[in-house]
């Protein structure tokens, strides 16, 4: 099969290319660079430098016909999202469009999007949050993730394109870019290898479900083999704070560099927690790697990116 990976070049893209891969398919890459890198592909894929939102993506999907569109290309910092509207909603609807408008009639078999089961839930009433728990985004970031997923049903119902939508959790681990919605992780890392040390904002007791970005990257093989259409929460069901986040990080990096408090940041969501029994259920996936594990691999990842040797740990 012939997979397209949008954003292939990003820290999960690339993670999706790798594991199609191993699969024995074909992966071609379509990334305009703003935020991926070169180097985090394998060589094996074919990288194209575009913009979703240009008459040459669409082209591009016209002309190749991948069975599969995995879509990942996105406008992702929440923060950016808040002062800028218009440019994330021109990435993440119009982009998001122009290449629907391709695959609908280039005979993709599925679209598997990247949404988000942080943003799209906004604060929840329940813990873990099922994938039929209220939608009410507090970020235009979060607005433009369900809005793609609304645009996904219309063009089933109207078109017969099946798709997948994963909300993930936050997701983390070697090659994450530290501007995303988890970038904490990234930030923390570096900082940690650095001997540096953090800060939080507020009292560190917020909490977030963090899951492996391999462990993601099978979710999107799974959701294209299996037949199920829809959305699908894409987490580990567990909820760590972010003070615990940071202890078992510094445990890993073998850093006793202090912690550093700051007011919490107005809006900030408070508890973020998803419930992954219906990925269990229609796609036999769960999480593999557990979070000290993958904080393990993720400053082994990024002590050899810096140029130091890796640390034998664990
Ligand atoms: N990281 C997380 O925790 C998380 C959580 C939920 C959802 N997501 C979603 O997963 C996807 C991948 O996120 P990531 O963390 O790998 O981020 P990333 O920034 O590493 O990857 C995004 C990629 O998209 C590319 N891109 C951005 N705008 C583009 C455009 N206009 N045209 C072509 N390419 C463009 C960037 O160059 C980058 O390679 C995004 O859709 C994001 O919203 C991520």
């Amino acid at each position: 099969m012939k997979v397209l990976v949008t954003g292939g070049a990003g820290f999960i893209g690339s993670h999706v290319c790798d594991e199609f891969l191993r699969s024995g398919h074909e992966v071609i890459a379509l990334d305009d660079l703003s935020g991926g890198k070169k180097e985090n592909l394998d060589p094996r894929v074919r990288l194209v430098v575009q913009d979703i939102r240009s008459r040459e993506a669409a082209e591009l999907i016209k002309a190749e016909k991948p069975q599969v569109l995995c879509h990942l290309a996105a406008q992702m910092d929440v923060r950016r999202s808040v002062d800028d509207p218009s440019f994330d909603a021109d990435v993440n609807i119009r982009g998001m469009l122009n290449l629907l408008e391709a695959a609908r009639v280039s005979g993709v078999k599925k679209v598997i999007f990247s949404s988000t089961g942080g943003a799209i839930y906004g604060e929840q009433d329940v813990f873990p949050a099922p994938e039929n728990h209220p939608t009410r985004p507090v970020s235009p970031y979060g607005v433009s993730k369900a809005a793609g997923e609304l645009y996904l049903g219309y063009y089933r119902a109207q078109y017969g394109l099946p798709y997948v939508a994963l909300r993930y959790a936050n997701v983390y681990g070697p090659r994450q870019n530290p501007h995303g919605e988890a970038g904490v992780v990234a930030i923390f890392s570096q900082r940690a290898i650095a001997g540096q040390g953090c800060t939080i904002y507020g009292e560190g007791k917020q909490t977030r479900d963090f899951v492996f970005g391999p462990d993601v990257a099978r979710a999107n093989r799974l959701a294209f083999e299996k037949d199920y259409v829809g959305a699908i929460n894409i987490g580990t069901g567990v909820e760590t704070d972010i003070n615990r986040l940071y202890a078992l990080l510094a445990e890993a990096a073998g850093s006793s560099a202090q912690v550093t408090h700051a007011p919490a940041r107005p809006g900030e969501q408070m508890r973020s927690c998803i419930d992954n029994a219906l990925a269990k259920k229609v796609l036999g996936w769960e999480p593999t790697v557990d979070l000290r594990e993958g904080l393990r691999r993720t400053i082994a990842f990024f002590r050899e990116k810096a140029g130091a040797p890796a640390r034998a740990h664990g």
